[in-house]
Formats: C-alpha cells, structure tokens, sequence
C-alpha cells in the first residue's frame, strides 16, 4: 500500500518536472516558422515576391530561435536582387524550406547589371533545402552571343563572408552568370543540388568557391556552359566528392595568378567524378604572369573520362586575347599533385597535358593507375616543365 502511494507520488512528480522541462525550454529554443505566402508572397509566376523574402528574412534574423523560412509549392516571381545581410543577425540558424520554384525575370535587363540574383552576406548558419531556382538567362546569353553590348549577368546565389552554411537539395537552372558562389567562406555543406544551363551558355559555371576554407561539394550532378565547378584563389581543404560533370568545361583549380599577390590553393580533394563530353576534365590553369600565388597538395582520384578534350591538364601560359601577359611567365608554383585510378576516354590525342611554368616548374606530380584511350589506343602524353613520376600501372609513355 504504501509503497504504491509513493510510486504514484514520484510518478506524478516526473510528471510535473518533465511538463516543467518542456515548457521552459520550448520557450527557449521554440523554432520559428515563417510561411512566405502568409508575408503575401503568390504563387501564381506572375506576381513579384521580393518583398515577402525580405520580410521573412527580418523577421528571422530578430529571433533568437532557430527559423525556417517556407516557401511553399508553386511558382514565384522575384523580381529583385535580394540581400540577406547576417551582421546585425541574432539567429544563427536559420532554414530557407523551398518546396517551389523562384523564378526571375524574363528580361535579363532587369538584374543584368545587379551582380547577384540572391546575395547572403556576412551570415553564419543559413541552410537552404529543395527549391528550383530558375534565373531564365537565355536572353541573355543570345545576347552575348550575337556580340551586342550586354550587361554581365547575374550569379544566381551567391554566399560571402559567412560560415556554416548549408546548401541541400537545391537546383538552379538557366543562371544569367554563375549558378552557385561561395566567396570568402567557411565551413560549407553543398550536396545533392543539380545544375542545368545549355552547354552553349557563356560563364555559366556551376559552383565557383574562392577565399573559403572547409567547403564540401558532394553527391551534385552539372551540365552547363562553362565549368562545372571552378575555384578560384585563397582555398584550402575544399573536399569534392561524386560529382556528375557534363556538358561543360570540367572541374578547373584557376584561372590563377592573374594578380601579383594572391593567396594559394591548399588541401584539395576531388574524388569518384564522371565528366561526359566535356571541354576539360580536371585542369589547372594560370595566367603567365607573374604572381606569388601557389597549387599545393591536391588529390584527384577515381575519375571517369566519357569522352572529355583534355582529361588531365596544367596550363600555366593563360592569356587571353594576348593582353598583359606576352613575354611573361607564371609565377603560379604548382607542387604535390596526385592523379590516381583516373581511365576512360580522350577526344583528343592527348589525354595527359602537362604546361608548365619555364620559371617555376611543376613538381611532385604523381600519375598513379592512369588510363586514358583515344579511339581505344592509350592517349598521348606531354609533359612541359614539369617534374613527377609514374606509379601503378599507368601506361608506359613516361613524359617526365
Ligand atoms: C584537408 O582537408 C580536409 C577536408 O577536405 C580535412 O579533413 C583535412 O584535415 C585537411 N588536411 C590538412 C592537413 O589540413
């Protein structure tokens, strides 16, 4: 008797403590939810909902609790360049949940010159999941093709001077410029997004990092003009992983030492990708000038060619239109380079082709189980100023 007295007692009490327990830290950490269209955001493609994303956008970054921002199904017109600026930011979680389509618009006049489509600025811990990003840039890239003046274009969405950040699930389409940006960042999860332009759409590059550290690209399918990933100066431990590369120019490391000082890339993984008919397949590429930047410590393995120009390629005498480099050398130091199990198929001749710097020569390039063909023979290769070695079963042919 007594003691099932006592056990009701203490079963009342947990009760009473866990209840306790759950409304002091609901209120805590109760997460926000903010619908777009309850901010008068229409899904009707026709209506511009700028303004709704700049609202939602307020109102999560004055709470303290995490937030998600819903956009629910249907199709909505954004007709601005939109900032979402994180320096007076209480929250630092904050979730975009995108089950429509954001459409911009059709006249590429409109944000031509803007620079970008979505800008988030100096934030820390935004997470975009879903959502199909539609920048309509066609007209634009008539544009530029038929050698009019034309206004530069827009980059799609773009992330500066902001740590992590989460990127899942997310398609862009048709980018006036450059799909994806991250510049100046750390600590980045970019995975399962698809990218899709025509592979004639002039600097379409797919996702384009620089300045950042800790930045993962994984499990992300890119068909587009231009390449499909490209990273640029001031990077280091950049981890790529299953990437699906095609039509487009490949994954490019440059163009680099353009400028006189500019920070190295360091630390770079890029492993278990397929590039079907593209221009390049893995490059890295430096304007002949002179420069302090640097390559160092990059791994390229388990590569799929289906049939790509250049598979495998260094190219330190980048100039183009012949301005402001003839007579000059790269300065770019490129050392510990690691190709390994990388087969398939050349278009051309040439699946290996390594151009070295006359000033700085490449070192510590290591071919390791490399096999390319072009029409089922083993591919050329040639080697310029560079000094590596041939391991595992790489075919004959040893250029260095
Ligand atoms: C290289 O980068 C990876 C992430 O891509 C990281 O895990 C590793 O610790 C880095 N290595 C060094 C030596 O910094």
């Amino acid at each position: 008797m007594e003691t099932k007295v006592t056990s009701s007692l203490t079963h009342v009490l947990i009760f009473v403590l866990f209840t306790l327990f759950f409304v002091v830290n609901r209120q805590l950490v109760a997460a926000t939810n903010i619908n777009l269209v309850s901010l008068g955001a229409k899904s009707d493609g026709l209506t511009d909902s700028s303004r709704a994303f700049t609202s939602a956008w307020k109102i999560a970054c004055e709470s303290r609790n995490p937030s998600t921002i819903l956009v629910p199904q249907g199709r909505y017109l954004v007709n601005k360049a939109l900032v979402f600026n994180g320096r007076n930011c209480k929250n630092k979680a904050i979730s975009f949940v995108i089950r429509g389509t954001l459409v911009a618009p059709a006249d590429f006049r409109v944000l031509g010159n803007a620079g970008t489509w979505f800008s988030f600025d100096d934030v820390t811990g935004v997470s975009i999941f879903g959502g199909v990003f539609d920048g309509q840039g066609a007209g634009l890239w008539a544009c530029k093709r038929s050698g009019k003046t034309c206004p530069p274009g827009a980059t799609t969405i773009r992330f500066s001077n902001s740590m992590n950040i989460v990127v899942n699930g997310l398609t862009s389409l048709n980018s006036q410029l450059y799909h994806i940006d991250f510049d100046g960042c750390k600590e980045v999860k970019a995975e399962g997004v698809q990218v899709s332009a025509s592979g004639a759409s002039p600097n379409t590059d797919g996702i384009h990092v620089q300045h950042s550290t800790g930045v993962t690209i994984m499990n992300t399918k890119i068909g587009t003009g231009d390449d499909c990933i490209s990273i640029g100066a001031g990077i280091s431990n950049l981890w790529i992983e299953n990437i699906a590369c095609g039509p487009g120019h490949g994954i490019s490391i440059g163009s680099l030492g353009k400028e006189l000082n500019e920070p190295g890339v360091v630390n770079v993984t890029i492993k278990s990708c397929t590039f079907v008919g593209t221009k390049n397949g893995v490059r890295i590429k430096s304007w002949g000038r002179p420069s302090n930047g640097f390559v160092r410590h990059v791994l390229f393995q388990h590569l799929t060619m289906v049939n790509a120009q250049n598979p495998i390629i260094i190219n330190q005498n980048y100039c183009p239109n012949e301005r402001g480099c003839p007579g000059k050398v790269s300065g770019v130091r490129i050392t510990d380079i690691t190709y390994q199990d990388i087969h398939g198929a050349s278009r051309t001749p040439i699946g290996v082709k390594f151009d070295c710097s006359s000033k700085y020569h490449c070192t510590n390039i290591k071919l390791n189980d490399v096999h390319l063909t072009y029409r089922n023979k083993p591919a050329g290769k040639t080697c310029i100023n560079t000094v590596g070695s041939i391991f595992g079963s790489s075919q004959p042919n040893n250029c260095f």
